[in-house]
């Protein structure tokens, strides 16, 4: 069976971008189903550096069939930057390598000033600090039903009138919020007609392709977007995105019937990151963490800010890797921890003078959960040159293996630096 996943464990950025270009060698066909340009994917490869928002990780592999399932949400002056850019540097991007659903639904600049006027508004007494790229706005807009515009329709006869009405509302709205935005529905449909011209080559009925490469055993290669943490449903609510980030959104995002998947790679990163606000039990607010950021270099691909950063939290990602099915782990950034007199792992959390290891439904819990650590001395040895398992420094080895036992899955990847050459397979024994 021909269905491979990467899912992020955490919340977010734990180089799934990285992960996803290195497997595509063994597949035909890249899917991204969920989310849109508040991803940030990047690729390092033969000293170049790609940063991707919205186009498949795949993309630099020649060959590869790239496909935008319908449960992105598709921003298409960003998309076309991004082909633009691409195309500039050399990689090609045609109708033959990347196709766009129809189904998909369409960012306007209505979503965005939504994201703008709302996230200045706290939620439970914080801001969700989105990255503003319109993705709650455009989600709301397709599950209510009757203001979403989906890629199809920029095609359609009545296109024009539907930005019309939509906008005779959304204008309402936003003078509401408090907004300043002035929505021109002429310029819109005229620049949207402009974007929809240049994208039709791509544009396509993904869901009949996929069904019909799954059935004639194709391999396809599932590349989540966010991480599991921030998962709609299952996340940190309401501290999350407006997708379902978590293995659990794969079939539904993409069209293919969880019979056709049959492998989950969970991406975690040897410690926590989170950008935003929301609760991150394991943060470390202090010089720890602070140093975690500058070996890591821990700034938003997408937005630039700086990452929150903490040590790995084995309670919120044994959770995550059971909710997506993860079959196997890769460990990402192993690098960023050898230089660190000591590190630390969370195992446990106290809650209400009660140890827990479970991980709380509720934000505000997980707001007060006391980790309990568990300190491993550092290997201060750089890695980052390693490219057998066998030759890391034994620290690193026992922290590996350590991460993996508390997990319940095996460690089956480790990297060591961005580059695709700074990866290695873990063998089942030492
Ligand atoms: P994604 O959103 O999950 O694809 O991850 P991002 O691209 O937003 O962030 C991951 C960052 O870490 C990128 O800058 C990568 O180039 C970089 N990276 C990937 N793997 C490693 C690694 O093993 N070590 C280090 N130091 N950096 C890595
Ligand atoms: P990749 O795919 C990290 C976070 C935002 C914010 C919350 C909601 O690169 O891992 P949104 O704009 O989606 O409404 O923001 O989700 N967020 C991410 N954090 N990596 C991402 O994507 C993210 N996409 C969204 O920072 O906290
Ligand atoms: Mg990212």
């Amino acid at each position: 069976m021909p269905g491979t996943c990467v899912i992020g464990l955490q919340w977010g950025d734990e180089a799934k971008g990285k992960l996803v270009d290195l497997l595509t060698a063994e597949n035909d066909i890249v899917v991204r189903f969920l989310g849109g340009a508040n991803a940030g994917h990047t690729v390092v490869t033969g000293g170049a550096t790609y940063k991707l928002h919205h186009v498949p990780s795949g993309i630099l592999n020649p060959g590869v069939v790239n496909i935008i399932a319908p449960g992105v949400v598709l921003n298409p002056p960003t998309i076309l930057q991004e082909i633009d850019s691409l195309t500039a540097r050399g990689v090609h991007v045609g109708g033959d390598n990347l196709m766009l659903s129809e189904r998909m639904h369409v960012v306007f600049p209505w979503h965005l000033a939504e994201d703008r006027a709302m996230n200045d508004r706290p939620v439970d007494g914080e801001s969700i600090g989105t990255t503003l790229r319109g993705i709650g706005p455009c989600y709301r807009d397709k599950v209510g039903r009757s203001h979403g515009i989906r890629l199809g329709d920029l095609y359609r006869a009545d296109f024009p009138d539907k930005v019309r009405q939509v906008v005779e509302f959304k204008q309402r709205l936003l003078t509401g919020l408090g907004d300043q935005e002035t929505l021109d529905a002429e310029a819109i449909i005229a620049d949207y007609l402009r974007f929809a011209e240049r994208l039709k080559p791509h544009v396509a009925d993904t869901t009949s392709y996929l069904l019909d490469a799954v059935e004639q055993d194709r391999k396809v290669l599932y590349e989540g977007a966010q991480g599991a943490l921030l998962d709609i449903d299952h996340g940190t609510f309401p501290f999350v995105t407006s997708s379902n980030a978590s293995g659990v959104g794969v079939s539904a995002g993409s069209g293919v019937p969880p019979r056709w998947i049959n492998k989950v790679i969970g991406v975690a990163k040897a410690y926590s990151t989170r950008v935003g606000g929301g609760p991150f039990p394991t943060e470390q607010d202090n010089e720890a963490g602070q140093r975690i950021r500058q070996l890591g270099n821990e700034y938003g691909t997408t937005t630039g800010r700086p990452r929150r950063c903490g040590w790995f939290d084995a309670v919120a990602v044994r959770y995550t890797t059971r909710l997506s099915g993860v079959s196997g782990v890769a460990l990402m950034m192993l690098d960023v921890l050898s230089q660190l007199p000591e590190v630390k792992i969370c195992t446990a959390y106290e809650l209400d003078g009660q140890r827990i290891s479970n991980f709380p439904c509720h934000a505000d819990d997980l707001r007060r959960v006391t980790p309990i650590y568990e300190a491993i001395p550092g290997w201060q040895v750089d890695v980052t040159g390693v490219r057998k398992y066998e030759d890391l420094p034994q620290g690193a080895k026992d922290y590996v293996r350590r991460v993996g036992k508390l997990l319940g899955r095996p460690v089956e990847i480790v990297s060591v630096g961005p580059d695709r050459a700074q990866t290695m397979d873990v063998p089942a024994v030492d």
